[in-house]
């Protein structure tokens, strides 16, 4: 009978007192999701508050810092951080107080694999969204709506609720699924003009009228029709299943690029065919060295873990092949490479343009340029790395958390180290060099001076265009050794 009273009490609180009173949101996690995210709400919602709180200082003082340097790079992002910071967009370290004083928590914190325990190598670490629930348990003195925002596996809600439950005294909490699906590069347009907005909740009243009011600030700008309400793990798996399928259309076009490098077909000719079937639609058919990203794999094998998790092991399978696909492509890149240099690279000048997971973007996570330096390293070469975007310590940082993730020695370590070289300009990265490989599509790429880089590179001048940018008609005039993907 209590708690039916306070369950009722809750609910008339959601339905009629945080109706008229969402004044102020924080969000846990101020990275490539929380940032953009709450960007954008705070530019279209001036009438709430929006707090964006992390524990990484260095983090939230560039958040606050110089508009040339925010920790993400996102085109648009700029110029929405100038109109709304200070206005209704803050950034902080101050966790706990931001917690309290909301009644609506975004959780935007990494989810990364877990790399021991049960489920290693496939589940995601919840340790981060577990803090996360824990610190709100134990800082909130009000009812609050949780809203997950960072991709996590199906059923997470139910774990949020249980650790939250578990460790506050009686508050009540709802817990939202609202998966992000902003792609990075184009982060700002995609929150601007969403494909659809999930939202995931209990199909209970109060369940309802948290997705509700979670509805409210989404309407600001977004169409009701591209508002979708589904029960939580709908929501959950909808978002792993959306990204499983993106992933998937890549490694088909990979695996075919393979079959045209064989048979004479051109995979661009190939995609454009397939693509005009509009019940299949031209999109993500671009084939590549390999995707990468925060999400396509993890996500994967998220789905994968769940299959097995539940006896699927056919299913399983299925999904698992889109990664090893993505795999194969990476290595049947750098095995080009090795064979166009006579099958050897030991101490040769090997160039990488490119180091982003994809362009427009300062993020490096899953790059398919971290696995193909890693095998020229491990073959002797010396590598020379240039990226418009990504910094020199991110490079060091991604390639030594590969080294130790694989178990590498530390005189394997400080040796490899000692064969990169990282430049903040194409020429001097190209200078000497025996091969050049594109790994990420950035606009500028296209369009340099390829007949002065070709003539600063050592014969017989191999480029391996890794994302089929660059024309061939007019490279061939320059070198005969000219590589794309599935041609
Ligand atoms: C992805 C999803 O698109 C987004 O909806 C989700 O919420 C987060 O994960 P993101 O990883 O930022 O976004 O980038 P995306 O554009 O999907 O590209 C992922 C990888 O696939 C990149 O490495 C990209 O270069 C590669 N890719 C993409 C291809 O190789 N070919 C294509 O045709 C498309
Ligand atoms: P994503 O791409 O999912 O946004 P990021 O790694 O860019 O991932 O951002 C996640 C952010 O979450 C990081 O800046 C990290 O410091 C922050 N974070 C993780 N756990 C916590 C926590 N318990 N409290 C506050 N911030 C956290």
């Amino acid at each position: 009978m209590v708690s039916e009273i306070r369950y009722n009490l809750h609910l008339g609180y959601l339905k009629n007192n945080f109706f008229m009173k969402i004044k102020s949101i924080c969000c846990i996690g101020a990275g490539y999701v929380g940032g953009p995210t709450m960007a954008v709400i705070a530019l279209k919602c001036p009438h709430i508050n929006v707090i964006v709180v992390d524990n990484n200082s260095e983090k939230i003082n560039a958040w606050n810092g110089s508009l040339e340097k925010l920790p993400v790079y996102e085109p648009g992002l700029k110029n929405i951080i100038k109109k709304v910071r200070g206005r209704n967009l803050f950034f902080s370290n101050d966790v706990d107080n931001s917690i309290k004083k909301s009644e609506i928590i975004f959780m935007a914190v990494n989810t990364p694999t877990k790399k021991q325990g049960s489920g290693a190598g496939m589940a995601a670490d919840l340790t981060y969204v577990e803090a996360c629930a824990r610190k709100i348990a134990e800082v909130s003195t009000s009812d609050k709506i949780i809203v997950e925002k960072s991709t996590l596996p199906v059923r997470t809600a139910e774990k949020i609720k249980e650790i939250l439950s578990e460790n506050s005294s009686g508050l009540k909490f709802e817990i939202i699924s609202n998966p992000e699906f902003l792609a990075e590069g184009t982060a700002i347009e995609d929150l601007f003009k969403s494909d659809r907005v999930l939202i995931g909740g209990d199909q209970t009243d109060s369940g309802k009228a948290a997705v509700d009011l979670i509805v409210d600030i989404y309407k600001n700008w977004i169409p009701e029709n591209k508002i979708l309400k589904t029960n939580v793990w709908s929501s959950e798996l909808s978002k792993l299943a959306s990204n499983a399928m993106l992933a998937q259309r890549i490694s088909s076009i990979n695996s075919l690029s393979a079959l045209c490098e064989k048979t004479g077909a051109d995979i661009d000719e190939v995609s454009l065919a397939v693509g005009m079937d509009s019940r299949i639609g031209k999109e993500f058919l671009k084939a590549s060295v390999g995707f990468g990203g925060s999400c396509f794999k993890k996500d994967i094998l998220n789905l994968v873990y769940l299959s097995k998790y539940y006896g699927l092991d056919d299913v399983a399978r299925y999904w698992n092949q889109v990664i090893k696909i993505n795999n194969f492509q990476k290595s049947r890149f750098s095995k080009k490479v090795i064979d166009e240099l006579n099958g050897t690279i030991r101490n040769k000048k090997i160039t990488i343009l490119g180091w982003a997971f994809k362009k427009n973007t300062n993020d490096s996570r899953e790059s398919a340029a971290i696995e193909i330096a890693d095998t020229f390293l491990n073959e002797g070469a010396n590598i020379s790395v240039y990226d418009p975007m990504v910094r020199e310590k991110t490079i060091k940082e991604d390639m030594k958390e590969l080294w130790i993730n694989s178990g590498d020695s530390h005189d394997q370590i400080v040796s490899k180290s000692k064969q990169i070289n990282i430049y903040n300009n194409a020429e001097l990265a190209v200078n000497g060099s025996y091969c050049v490989c594109i790994i990420t599509e950035w606009d500028e790429f296209r369009d340099y001076d390829w007949e002065n880089l070709i003539k600063m590179m050592k014969k017989p001048s191999i480029i391996m265009d890794g994302r089929n940018i660059i024309n061939k008609t007019l490279i061939s005039k320059y070198t005969k050794k000219f590589y794309s993907i599935g041609k």
